[in-house]
């Protein structure tokens, strides 16, 4: 499958490279050999892969993009979107993690983090020494993301930070957090900061882990910020540049996001063609029955356009493109594409596709989440028609 949809792309000119071709592989074994065995077991208890994204990191995958000057991969978005679909066909809770390590902290950072900044946090970011996290979310503060309620307040040579953010990937995991809290409540969004804040300084605590439908090994939990005295070299950019900071970094996320949708149906595609092949029913493999034939075909078609468009997304951000509007439209088809991709995938499998041992129940599961995070559909269908009409 992968060398076939391959070709296709390259027929577009996306131009695979060597280099390109070995990431990709490198994924996939990595994948099939290190995320695969434990897996199941690691969903079904919530269990952290704390060793498994220390094994990321030493391989390059958690600063996949970030300059070789600050430890990372220097590589381009093209082969980030192909690691992240092989290593989310096996274990989404690792490729959340290694998603917002990499587009939302390592980005946010180098893009417009100080030197002495990107000396201090991303050359430990980029190499999986530390993880990061990316606080955005509060409980009144989800798709109306302007509605910030952390405040921070300018003390002088210090900003104090006191608030609540929910639903923060990697939370309790993360040494370094990216901080959105509001400075000037009347300016609105021209308000609000983004600040580097590290994780033991007095003051900030996590709750409970939340007990999660899918992505269940991966850590997401409140963080709280009780005042919390923040260096004023740890805000991001120009006062009143957090909400656009949040935007931007974002845009970039929702393409490792919709990176990992692609992975989730693919992975479950090959499930299902495999499955098919082998079981047999009315006397012929169940794969040469047309009801089958017709979900395989539709799985493998939708597939094909998502790869496509998160491509098209990653080549956008790679060579100066409007990626707000690609990858949104990466993200909404994608993840509409793996939640239908997966449950068709454990129909194809029957009964078997309804227990753990089979796989395709754990990413029908993690599917859901991509329709959700980093933007629900509904603001990708946002942030599409604004770029259309404006
Ligand atoms: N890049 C740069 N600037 C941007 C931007 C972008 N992509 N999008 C908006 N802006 C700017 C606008 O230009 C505007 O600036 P000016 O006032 O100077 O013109 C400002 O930001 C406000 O923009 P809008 O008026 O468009 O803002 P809005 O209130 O209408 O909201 C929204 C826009 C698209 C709905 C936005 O709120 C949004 O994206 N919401 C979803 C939030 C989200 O994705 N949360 C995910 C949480 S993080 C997460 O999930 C990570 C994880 O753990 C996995």
């Amino acid at each position: 499958m992968a060398t076939e949809t391959l070709n296709i792309a390259a027929g577009l000119n996306f131009d695979f490279s060597e280099e390109h071709l070995m990431i990709q592989k490198a994924a996939r074994d990595f994948a099939k050999n290190e995320l695969l065995p434990g897996v199941i077991d690691r969903d079904k208890n919530a269990i952290h892969p704390t060793e498994q994204l220390k094994k990321m990191g030493e391989l390059g995958f958690m600063g996949m993009m970030v300059d070789p000057k600050y430890n990372g991969g220097g590589m381009d978005t093209v082969s980030y979107v192909l690691a992240m679909e092989e290593i989310s066909k096996i274990d989404n809770s690792c490729s959340v993690a290694m998603s917002v390590n990499n587009s939302l902290v390592c980005w946010g950072i180098e893009t417009y983090g100080t030197e002495e900044q990107k000396q201090k946090y991303l050359s430990r970011l980029a190499t999986g020494e530390i993880i990061g996290a990316f606080c955005l979310s509060e409980p009144e503060a989800g798709s109306d993301a302007t509605q910030q309620r952390t405040t921070a307040e300018d003390k002088g040579d210090h900003y104090l930070i006191n608030g609540t953010k929910n639903w923060i990937t990697n939370g309790k995991y993360a040494s370094v957090y990216l901080v959105i809290a509001q400075s000037d409540l009347e300016a609105r969004h021209k308000g609000i900061n983004a600040f580097i804040v590290e994780a033991d300084w007095e003051g900030v605590s996590t709750g409970e882990k939340e007990d999660k439908l899918g992505i269940r090994s991966s850590d997401t939990c409140s963080v709280m910020f009780q005042d919390v005295k923040v260096p004023k070299e740890n805000r991001i950019g120009e006062d009143g540049f957090g909400f656009k900071f949040a935007m931007k970094t974002l845009s970039g996320g929702r393409i490792g996001i919709a990176a990992q949708a692609l992975g989730i149906a693919s992975g479950a595609y090959e499930l299902a063609v495999a499955y098919s092949k082998e079981r047999q029913a009315f006397g012929k493999p169940i794969s040469q029955h047309q009801a089958i034939q017709f979900k395989l075909a539709d799985m493998a078609t939708e597939i094909e356009a998502a790869r496509l468009l998160c491509l098209k997304a990653a080549r956008d951000k790679d060579t100066g493109g409007n990626y707000d509007l690609s990858g949104s439209m990466a993200k909404l088809f994608a993840s509409e594409t793996a939640m239908k991709t997966t449950v068709e995938a454990v129909q194809v499998h029957g009964g078997y596709g309804y227990v753990r041992e089979y796989h395709v129940e754990r990413l029908m599961r993690d599917a859901k989440i991509t329709q959700i995070y980093e933007g629900t559909s509904e603001i990708q269908r946002i942030v599409i028609s604004r770029s259309i009409t404006k």
